[in-house]
């Protein structure tokens, strides 16, 4: 079997191929196939950029292919120029120049923590079937005062691993082969590639170290990846999937584990409930110790869709789904894909937003790994979902109308409906 490396930095491929030597792949190089042209990598993420490297290659070849995207990581610059690497000082500017714009930036800074930086490294292998894995690693170090070295690459000669009183630069291939960003990373790929190859896209398991995105149809989802997704939410682990409105990050709802692993990896502040899916009435009827006439209604007129209700919670249920309010809420949505999963695992499915409490939610896969991927084992790939809210939620159990939040339905809309049916009935 043969594996592209897509990468045209020559000193990366090198990198690599060191690294995956004995994996019982033939590593190719775009250069042994006459050339091949760079995709743009102008994402926000490693994770987004080493997906998009990596799909491309294997989109011009139809070979399995892995991506490295990497960048420096510095304390007193909050992080730049991180994804930006490459780019740093001009996107033509040589790497010496990238090191001398960072060492003036640097000029005045002293030892401590502000010279502290790291290298980031995520290691994306595409599947002939085009699934993907993706890993990620990190070399924590200093800025050193001046450029030293002709080892390696890149900012090389500037940066200075801990434990050691040399930059890469100096230090040459033996000893970043063994520490660093890239070696650690590809480490992983390589554990993931002995372990399972890349034959086919029968993997159900986890990804080691690792986390695997599955290209799915959100409206006629395959037998494949709802068996794989079910699987794993019954293992207790963590999944993004598509809804109707947001991605989502999913785990076994009525296992109390998996939903305080939920909490704490989206880092939720305690006593803020987590809201589930279900793939049909019966089940939302199994989460709730009572539904009134008002509720009956709105999930008659609005479901499958986005309208999340709040019940009154059955005594079983696991406390963060709750946040200790005794309600419960829960919809049925309207994407085939969430309800398949949900109907092969037959236990409902939390449904937050995929990403890190405070922070934008996830509209793409790829923004999905880049904020968790090192927590879930597996992110279904929908593309860009076209909603750019959540659910409404609405409390109607005290008999009035209560939108707790807003959403892709109007209030009006639930208002009209009570309105009207009461009238009517
Ligand atoms: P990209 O992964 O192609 O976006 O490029 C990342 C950029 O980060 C490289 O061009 C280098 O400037 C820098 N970089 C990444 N890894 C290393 C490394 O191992 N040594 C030195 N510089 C690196």
């Amino acid at each position: 079997m043969r594996l592209l490396i897509a990468s045209n930095n020559e000193g990366k491929c090198r990198e690599i191929m060191a690294a995956l030597g004995g994996v019982g792949l033939e590593l190719l190089t775009p250069r042994d196939l006459g050339g091949l042209p760079s995709p743009c990598e102008d994402w926000a993420s490693y994770e987004e950029n080493g997906l998009e490297k990596a799909r491309h290659f294997h989109a011009l070849t139809g070979l399995a292919a892995l991506a490295d995207d990497s960048g420096l990581e510095v304390a007193h610059l909050d992080g730049r120029p991180g994804v930006r690497s490459a780019r740093f000082a001009g996107p033509t500017s040589s790497y010496a120049e990238k090191n001398e714009a960072l060492l003036t930036l640097l000029k005045d800074v002293p030892e401590g923590e502000r010279r502290r930086a790291r290298f980031v490294c995520v290691v994306v292998c595409v599947d002939p079937g085009g699934s993907s894995y993706v890993f990620r690693d990190e070399c924590a170090g200093i800025i050193a005062r001046s450029a030293r070295g002709s080892y390696g690459f890149g900012y090389d000669p500037v940066f200075v691993p801990d434990g050691f009183e040399r930059t890469f630069g100096e230090l040459g291939e033996e000893v970043k082969s063994r520490i660093s960003h890239r070696a650690k990373a590809l480490r992983k790929a390589r554990d993931f590639l002995l372990a399972h190859g890349l034959e086919n896209d029968s993997l159900d398991g986890e990804v080691g170290a690792g986390c695997k995105i599955m290209c799915a149809d959100v409206s006629a989802p395959s037998a494949q990846v709802v068996a794989a997704a079910a699987r794993l939410i019954l293992a207790g682990k963590l999944i993004g999937y598509p809804t109707d409105t947001l991605y989502g990050l999913g785990a076994n709802a009525l296992d109390a584990a998996s939903t305080d692993r939920l909490a704490d990896v989206k880092r939720r502040p305690a006593g803020k409930p987590i809201s589930v899916i279900v793939d049909s009435v019966e089940r939302a009827r199994s989460l709730t110790r009572e539904l009134n006439g008002a509720s009956e209604r709105l999930m008659e007129a609005f479901w499958p869709g986005p309208l999340t209700l709040l019940v009154e919670a059955s005594g079983s249920l696991p406390s963060a789904l709750t946040g200790d309010t005794g309600k419960i809420g829960v919809r049925v949505p309207d994407c085939r894909l969430a309800r398949a999963i949900c109907e092969a695992a037959d236990v409902p499915l939390t449904a937050t937003s995929a990403n890190v409490a405070g922070q934008p939610p996830a509209t793409t896969a790829g923004e999905i790994v880049a904020a968790l991927g090192s927590f879930l084992s597996l992110v279904l790939d929908c593309g860009k979902l076209a909603a750019e809210t959540g659910s409404t939620v609405v409390d109607v159990t005290s008999g009035a109308v209560e939108v707790t939040r807003q959403g892709v339905i109007a209030e009006e809309r639930i208002r009209t409906v009570l309105g009207e049916k009461a009238l009517g009935g």
